[in-house]
């Protein structure tokens, strides 16, 4: 465990050792079978270790805008970013928000699991940035989803990384585009690629706050150090209004130990920005990837598609309905 503490950029120096049974006996551990009988504050405590709130339903609303706009963002790919766009913003979707999603990795991989052809895109993100007469409207596509709109991106978009470098106001770019669509939408996710270059730079200036995927692995803390790095120059220099809406626990494994300690270092480190909600390892995933849509659409019962709603909750209490 010592390595892990290193790792971790905020880890308290007293922080005492996280000894596993002695926790699992006092009741924070993540099974949640145990947990129901080991809660002390009578409400089951979560996998995080903390007992669950209670998530309301987020309020229906009448009027749509303005949007807050999140950035989903890791410099690891794998980690579940793209995963957590498409099937947060189905989720939000699902509860009456008008949501749009940005796909910002040239992978284009939102638009491919939202069942777009890459190479059958009219227009793209990268015109949208590239190319002052385009306007949202040309490039914006329905998702599939009722309620949900698509920015989408293919491998075109690596060229705006290099061409922007040129540009006046280049870590602006986006934040100028997608100006105009802020009125109309109460969400606007956005997918960023696995790097901290100049997009994710424009991610992270064009939006209030930032969520944090990150596996349940101890090699998912490496590099935390930097991410929290990058936000906080970002924050100072382009954004001062930029915040981090959560850190969430994806790819998470309930029976090991280990996905378990990882969360309880998160939690320890990331205090209250750590979502409750955590979204476990499950094959469903890359299914509904593969089917080209949300895992609340593939598989509407699953687990999956049921963590992905109490997110939903979790995010509409913290940073959408406050
Ligand atoms: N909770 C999960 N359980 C199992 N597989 C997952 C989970 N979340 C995502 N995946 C799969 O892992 C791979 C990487 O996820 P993805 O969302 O594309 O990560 P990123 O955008 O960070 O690179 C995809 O094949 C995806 O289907
Ligand atoms: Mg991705």
């Amino acid at each position: 465990m010592d390595q892990v503490s290193d790792l971790l950029p905020f880890a308290r120096p007293e922080m005492p050792a996280v000894d596993p049974g002695a926790a699992a006996a006092a009741g924070t551990a993540a099974d949640p079978e145990v947990l129901i009988e080991a809660s002390a504050a009578g409400r089951p405590l979560g996998p995080t270790g903390r007992p669950m709130p209670v998530l309301p339903d987020p309020k229906p609303i009448t009027e749509h805008g303005p949007a807050r706009v999140i950035s989903m963002c890791n410099q690891k790919g794998g980690v579940g970013k793209t995963t957590t766009t498409i099937n947060l913003g189905a989720a939000l979707a699902e509860f009456g928000r008008r949501v749009l999603l940005v796909d910002f990795d040239p992978q284009g991989s939102l638009s491919v699991g939202l069942g777009l052809n890459p190479h059958e895109m009219d227009m793209t993100v990268y015109n949208l940035l590239m190319d002052r007469e385009t306007r949202i409207e040309d490039v914006v596509v329905p998702s599939g989803v009722p309620g949900m709109d698509l920015l989408p991106s293919n491998i075109d978009l690596s060229a705006a990384e290099v061409q922007l470098v040129h540009e006046v106001a280049r870590e602006q770019t986006l934040q100028r585009v997608l100006g105009p669509a802020i009125a109309h939408y109460d969400v606007i996710l956005i997918d960023c690629q696995p790097s901290l270059g100049l997009l994710t730079v424009n991610a992270l200036t064009a939006s209030h706050g930032v969520i944090v995927p990150l596996e349940c692995e101890y090699f998912a803390l490496r590099g935390v150090a930097l991410l929290k790095n990058t936000i906080d120059k970002v924050q100072e220099r382009l954004n001062p209004q930029l915040e981090i809406d959560g850190v969430l626990g994806t790819m998470f494994d309930g029976r090991t130990l280990h996905g378990r300690e990882v969360l309880e270092r998160l939690v320890q480190a990331w205090e209250d920005k750590v979502f409750h909600t955590v979204i476990r390892r499950t094959v469903k995933f890359s299914d509904s990837t593969v089917a080209g849509e949300p895992i609340t659409s593939y598989a509407s019962e699953s687990s999956g598609a049921e963590a992905y709603r109490q997110l939903a909750k979790e995010v509409a209490l913290r940073c959408l309905d406050a």
